[in-house]
């Protein structure tokens, strides 16, 4: 089938049109190249644009006809977020808004959605996170992601019918002869400046609090491949390919590494310690995140593939990769 991925040429986007292309699909990539990469668009057509520009997306739901959209294209960082809040409304909510309602019109009325694990704010206990959860997102990322959610799911009365995969922390890469991989400017996330700073590509990783109620002291996140993500979202096509209706499903192995064995695992993939520098905790950082996925598996029929050293392994190839090449 033909479908229409927003945000095709990042990371998470990149990779599942990889997938898409490997499962017989045709992705039509709609990304105004604002944090894309060129390279990254190797499995279908890319329309340079932006989603907030309904014209342009009636004439692509026109032209391409495609049957669903993966809708990933948004800004990523929870820092800027707080720093500039109208950014992030403007661009994850408002933009999503037009492009929803562009689709709806033009007849495209399955949709994919990139949700987040921020729109739980913080956890009330330290259980793996269901769906059911209460919502109190605690920065405007999250909020603007939650906004979209329900927006999305207000057109139902429209025929719409959509999955919102809220995702925890996306990490890893494709096998590297298909050379697409994680490239974030600032990068944030935790495993690509573990594996930067393990590379002599950045002088040292900052680690952020010692004295968090975990097995060692380190806050515990939810890691899941960027291939298990993919695949989860040609679940979610099927799923509403055939008839499935509108919810939401988290996205995560359910189980969560701490830092220091993320930092070990990387030790380990690189053969030597990791340059590195402690810090008391951030404000806002929960000590746990870990996913409840148990919705994804029953109506998706999806569980993760891969562990904590596939995903340090993968990336730790990409990054070592992506140092060769200029075109970065
Ligand atoms: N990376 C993670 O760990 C993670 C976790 C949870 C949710 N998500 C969500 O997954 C999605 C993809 O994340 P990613 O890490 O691949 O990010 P990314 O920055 O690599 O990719 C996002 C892409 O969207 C494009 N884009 C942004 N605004 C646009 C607009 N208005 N019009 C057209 N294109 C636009 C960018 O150019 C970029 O190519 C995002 O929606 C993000 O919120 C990511």
């Amino acid at each position: 089938m033909k479908v229409l991925v927003t945000g095709g040429a990042g990371y998470i986007g990149s990779h599942t049109a990889l997938a898409l292309k490997k499962a017989g699909h045709e992705p039509i990539v709609l990304d105004s190249m604002v944090n894309g990469h060129a390279w990254a668009v190797k499995y279908g057509p890319l329309v340079e644009g932006d989603i907030g520009d309904a014209e342009l997306v009636a004439r692509v739901c026109a032209e391409h006809k495609p049957e669903a959209v993966i809708h990933f294209a948004a800004f990523i960082e929870v820092g800027e977020s707080v720093a500039n809040p109208a950014k992030y409304i403007e661009n994850n909510y408002h933009k999503a808004q037009r492009l929803f309602d562009a689709l709806c019109a033009g007849g495209v009325k399955r949709v994919v959605f990139s949700s987040t694990a921020a729109v739980y704010g913080t956890p009330v206990s330290d259980a793996p996170i269901a769906e059911d959860h209460p919502q109190n997102p605690i920065n405007p990322y999250g909020e603007a992601k939650l906004l979209a959610e329900k927006y999305l799911r207000s057109l139902e009365g429209q025929g719409m019918r959509s999955l919102a995969l809220r995702y925890f922390n996306a990490a890893g890469a494709a096998p590297i002869e298909e050379g697409i991989g994680e490239a974030h400017d600032p990068e944030t996330h935790l495993i690509p400046n573990v594996l930067l700073a393990g590379l002599g590509v950045k002088d040292e990783v900052k680690l952020f609090g010692s004295d968090y109620p975990t097995r060692d002291g380190t806050a515990l996140r939810d890691y899941i491949h960027v291939l298990d993500l993919a695949a989860a979202h040609l679940a979610a096509l099927d799923y509403l390919a055939a008839g499935g209706a509108t919810d939401a499903c988290n996205l995560g192995t359910g189980t969560g590494s701490t830092v220091l064995e993320v930092v070990q695992a990387a030790s380990r993939a690189l053969g030597h310690d990791v340059p590195q520098s402690r810090h008391p905790r951030r404000a806002g950082d929960p000590p746990m995140l870990v996913a409840n996925a148990a919705r994804a598996r029953e109506k998706l029929g999806w569980s993760p593939r891969y562990n904590l050293d596939d995903i340090v392994e993968s990336a730790l190839a990409w990054h070592r990769f992506s140092q060769t090449r200029p075109v970065l």
